[in-house]
């Protein structure tokens, strides 16, 4: 009998609108049972966080937003501030996404001062990790997730690292339907969890994301050290996702 709890967190990326987040998060909700054993996020698009939020209300669902300006205000033509999301009712913001740093040039710099900023605004950060494919095939998985992670954490507190959450996101597996074997998974998240331990912080939940699957949740959280997941694609239509979240049932 398995014990352990997931943390199943839902990216949504650019879609839905309010309305649209505010209808399917009340389905989710009023079919997640009291006293469900995981932990269930919506990463939403800003403009639907106060309708999400309402929607999810008496239940224990929370709600996020996936990025943020590191500045507290200022001249940021089209940004958003952490404290203007805090506002909005997010509990918790994705930053360094593969999408964000790929499509949008955000380096490990900026994603530290995104991190510092979330944590001094009360938002708990979803940092994102994870190698490409060339990468991967160079061997350097091992530096690569450390070069992230060791970036991220510089300048934090033991109690600001203990509000982390951490997604472990092969670049190759986004969005692509190609996800890393459970194995192969464990290894990366065996790597972040040595890291985090030299910190003291091993137990900062480790996610697994990359075309994750109703029908791959129960090997992958038979793994040791991976406490849940971080769902793109199949988080959209409501069915999937209730897949994911009764995977169980299985
Ligand atoms: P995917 O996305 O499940 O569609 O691969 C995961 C993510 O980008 O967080």
């Amino acid at each position: 009998m398995m014990k352990k709890q997931a943390i199943i967190v839902a990216n949504w990326k650019m879609h839905k609108t309010a309305a649209e987040a505010a209808s399917f998060i009340k389905a989710v909700a009023a079919s997640v049972q009291d006293g469900a054993p995981d932990s269930l996020l919506f990463a939403v698009p800003f403009t639907a966080i106060q309708a999400a939020v309402d929607a999810a209300s008496g239940s224990s669902i929370k709600i996020g937003a996936q990025n943020m300006h590191e500045a507290e205000q200022g001249a940021y033509t089209g940004e958003i501030s952490a404290a203007m999301l805090h506002e909005a009712g997010a509990s918790f913001v994705i930053l360094g996404h593969s999408e964000r740093r790929r499509l949008f040039g955000e380096s490990d710099v900026r994603i530290r001062a995104k991190v510092k900023r979330a944590l001094a605004s009360g938002l708990r950060p979803l940092l994102c990790i994870g190698e490409t494919l060339e990468e991967r095939e160079a061997g350097e998985i091992e530096q690569v997730l450390e070069r992230q992670l060791e970036s991220a954490f510089e300048g934090l507190s033991y109690l600001e690292l203990e509000r982390l959450l951490i997604a472990y996101e092969p670049v190759w597996a986004i969005g692509t339907g190609l996800s890393a074997t459970p194995s192969m998974a464990q290894e990366a998240h065996r790597i972040c969890r040595a890291f985090l331990e030299k910190f003291g912080a091993g137990f900062v939940p480790l996610l697994y994301g990359g075309s994750v699957k109703a029908e791959m949740m129960r090997e992958l959280m038979a793994e040791k050290d991976i406490d849940g997941v971080l769902v793109g694609n199949a988080a959209l239509q409501l069915g999937s996702l209730l897949q994911i979240i009764n995977w169980r049932n299985l």
